[in-house]
């Protein structure tokens, strides 16, 4: 989508505010002994009642209202009967649609007390994200995103997981201008329109470089080759003159 209406970004705005809303909720309810389908449901209930729909149902007939991918998965994970243990590295991948119009956010997190380094992995995982979000700008080039990431993954020591992109958004859940790298891409030589709405979501690692489908009978959940920890922060922004308007704030 690229946004040419004040009404659009009331829309984009109001179903981003949704997905962060239902993450957050999910991401404070989440708790020992629940499973990752309880968690689900709990996102599912906040998305029905703000009258949205989930994007992953909607648009692929995924078999959850948002993707719950727990340690050794870092996307797409499936809410079923797997039960969540202190110590669990969480990401929460909430995308939903109201009016027409589609939002997408995530967010990994630790279930109460998590190892020392999935802790620094969380907190430069969101830095990462943000260095992606402080390179948009309208008219500048697409790749400056991936090449900011990149050069702050470098510098820590981390790698990226490089076959899972970003994407366009709005219109649909995976929109025009489709994938928009994450990582340092010489190939990438498209430009920012103004208007241009798309998610930025990096995924660190602590040695995954890219995603594998975790069983042949789960179409669905990913896993990080090399197996490493990995972590992932998405939000859906707008290209203006003046860089980035995040759309999935809660507040
Ligand atoms: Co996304
Ligand atoms: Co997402």
């Amino acid at each position: 989508m690229t946004i040419t209406t004040e009404e659009q970004l009331e829309q984009l705005k109001a179903i981003g505010r949704i997905c962060a809303l239902a993450r957050e909720t999910m991401a404070a309810a989440m708790e020992v002994g629940m499973t990752t389908r309880e968690l689900d449901e709990i996102g599912a209930r906040l998305l029905a009642e703000h009258g949205a729909q989930s994007a992953p149902i909607v648009t692929y007939d995924f078999p959850g209202a948002t993707c719950i991918s727990v340690n050794e998965e870092i996307a797409h994970g499936i809410p079923g009967d797997r039960v969540f243990r202190e110590g669990d590295l969480v990401n929460i991948d909430v995308s939903a649609v109201k009016d027409g119009v589609f939002a997408d956010c995530g967010a990994s997190y630790i279930l109460g007390k998590g190892d020392q380094r999935l802790v620094n992995l969380c907190r430069d995982g969101k830095k990462a994200m943000w260095a992606g979000i402080n390179a948009v700008k309208a008219g500048a080039p697409l790749g400056d995103i991936g090449d900011a990431i990149g050069k702050f993954a470098k510098k820590g020591g981390y790698t990226l997981i490089r076959n899972l992109a970003s994407h366009g958004v709005g219109d649909s859940l995976h929109d025009e201008p489709g994938e928009i790298p994450t990582w340092p891409d010489r190939s990438e030589r498209r430009r920012m329109a103004n208007g241009l709405v798309f998610t930025i979501e990096p995924f660190l690692s602590l040695g995954g470089r890219m995603a594998d489908q975790k069983s042949e009978d789960d179409e669905w959940t990913l896993i990080s080759r090399p197996a490493a920890p990995c972590v992932q922060y998405e939000h859906t922004v707008v290209a203006t003159p003046r860089g980035a308007v995040v759309v999935t704030l809660a507040a």
